[in-house]
């Protein structure tokens, strides 16, 4: 069993040995609910010459806006330490909210531009709350190595941003988007699709492999291949479309035209929940 901490000081207890003899720390951070994509990142973490990975779980209350669902938010710590047991993690951090944010906490962690596209701009002040626990976990865990999915794709570049931005002394690693069999990108919310959005929701994987497809084998209009996102996400009868981007994958800033890598984004709701997905054409 990994052994369940849930305040700084048990957590360094164990880590100040590491730190002390430079041994590489892996860190995964994580929502909790925790699913195959979280568990390829905890297996890349053991596999990557870490002595020992640390999983967060801690349902961040800042980067969720009023009306989200932070209430809602899967939760079962009990489930996610068999899960981590299973990968093999050596350590799960459970803080509370008050071991976070103890009172008086008034210091945030905010980015210009990239935080403002994409998600930035249906979710306003979501990569603030991003930014600012990744950069107190990264502080509280003092990793080598952290370990974050590709299916946030935002989520990666603003947190590689700020780890070059602010000089901090680990390597970020972007791993491969987890599927289901059938395409759907493995996401804690996807509890939340009933039977009819959990069929429409396949609409995503769908039209990102026919865009993928369209762009590698030459196209390179960006009015054809937005125009393919819509067609194919609109035969789900209740897709609402809250951004479909062909962007710089670094920069998030729109192309003209797709010569070079570009970054194919959707998020898309079902009812209330969100979906996002993403390919890279390289
Ligand atoms: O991707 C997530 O689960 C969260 O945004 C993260 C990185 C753990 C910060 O709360």
């Amino acid at each position: 069993m990994p052994k369940v901490v849930h305040t700084v000081a048990e957590l360094h207890k164990i880590l100040q040995p590491l730190w002390r003899k430079g041994e590489p720390v892996g860190f995964v951070p994580t929502m909790g609910a925790l699913h195959a994509g979280h568990v390829s990142l905890m297996k890349l973490s053991r596999a990557g010459g870490n002595v020992l990975t640390v999983v967060s779980v801690f349902v961040n209350p800042l980067q969720f806006a009023p009306g989200e669902d932070y209430d809602e938010y899967p939760r079962d710590l009990g489930g996610d330490v068999k899960v981590a047991r299973d990968a093999g993690v050596e350590v799960v951090f459970a803080p509370s909210v008050a071991e976070m944010y103890p009172r008086g906490f008034v210091t945030w962690t905010d980015q210009d531009k990239i935080t403002e596209k994409l998600c930035g701009e249906h979710r306003p002040g979501h990569f603030r709350g991003v930014l600012t626990v990744v950069l107190k976990l990264l502080n509280i865990v003092r990793p080598n190595n952290a370990y974050f999915g590709q299916k946030d794709y935002q989520q990666s570049v603003v947190i590689q941003r700020m780890v070059t931005d602010l000089n901090l002394d680990m390597k970020v690693h972007v791993c491969p988007i987890i599927r289901e069999a059938d395409g759907l990108a493995m996401s804690s919310r996807n509890v939340y699709l009933g039977p009819k959005h959990r069929t429409e929701a396949l609409v995503l994987h769908q039209a990102l492999v026919r865009v993928h497809e369209l762009a590698t084998g030459g196209e390179r209009s960006v009015k054809k291949l937005y125009g393919e996102v819509k067609r194919i996400i609109g035969q789900a009868k209740s897709a609402k479309i809250d951004y479909i981007a062909i962007v710089h994958p670094e920069t998030l800033e729109d192309v003209n035209d797709v010569s070079g890598r570009t970054l194919i984004a959707v998020a898309v709701r079902f009812g209330k929940t969100r979906l996002i997905d993403n390919v890279l054409v390289e």
